[in-house]
């Protein structure tokens, strides 16, 4: 063989592999992050409000990756699967939640409707370098509502780590004023004419990849390095 041939050979080769080695990483990397799904009909999943890895060191990359790419994908398949060929089929997420909600033929309906609702509104409730403390209208209605900051804190912490089993953590807003509630699996504050203005997911799948069971670790995280203050003043405005 000429010294030419064999150099077009190697480089095929070479080429080949090449190929090989970025379709295999690409093949891992869709696989470890998912990202968003649109539906040919139905709900789409969702595009995260930033990277999968920006909230590392308190929610890692890993964490997230099967929390949204997996546990919230699930939640809106099945949804979908669920509302095909149904009179629902075309109605916002919030009245499937309301049209559902409470009727034992409907649970099914009601637990994906709901969960793909949470999940959508806990992704956006954080932010790289959130925490603290809020501003302006809302610090001062968590002020009247609670008497102060720290108040408010314990009242969401105790409820987030005394919730039984599965479910949420909520701040509302109910009847002008502020409350913390708690809700189990998927129920939702809406259903109750509340306002839902934070929230946590305590579900284990939230969290137990990062923090096994030490939710409370996972809570504080979230109160002091992630959540998106911003996000929540503006649910408050919303009409
Ligand atoms: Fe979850």
């Amino acid at each position: 063989m000429r010294d030419e041939s064999r150099w077009v050979m190697m480089n095929r080769r070479q080429f080949l592999i090449t190929s090989l080695a970025g379709s295999l990483v690409a093949a891992t990397n869709m696989l470890r992050f998912p990202g968003p799904v649109y539906a040919a009909s139905g709900f789409d999943l969702p595009q995260l409000p930033y990277p999968q890895d920006a909230l590392a060191p308190h929610i890692s990359e890993r964490q997230i990756g099967f929390h949204y790419g997996k546990h919230h994908r699930a939640y809106i398949e099945k949804l979908n699967e669920l509302l095909k060929g149904t009179k629902l089929e075309k109605a916002r997420l919030e009245d499937v939640i309301k049209t559902s909600a409470g009727f034992p033929d409907m649970v099914g309906l009601f637990n994906n409707a709901a969960q793909a609702w949470n999940h959508t509104f806990y992704w956006k409730c954080m932010r790289p370098g959130g925490g603290g403390k809020p501003i302006s209208k809302l610090a001062k209605m968590i002020q009247a509502s609670f008497g102060n900051f720290n108040n408010f804190r314990e009242e969401f912490t105790k409820a987030a780590a005394t919730l039984f089993g599965s479910g949420w953590a909520w701040l509302v807003e109910n009847g002008g004023g502020l409350e913390v509630v708690q809700t189990s699996n998927a129920d939702n504050p809406l259903i109750y004419g509340q306002k839902p203005l934070l929230t946590i997911d305590v579900w284990e799948h939230a969290y137990y990849l990062d923090y096994q069971n030490a939710r409370k670790d996972y809570i504080a995280a979230f109160l002091d390095h992630l959540v998106n203050w911003e996000f929540v003043a503006k649910n408050l405005s919303k009409a």
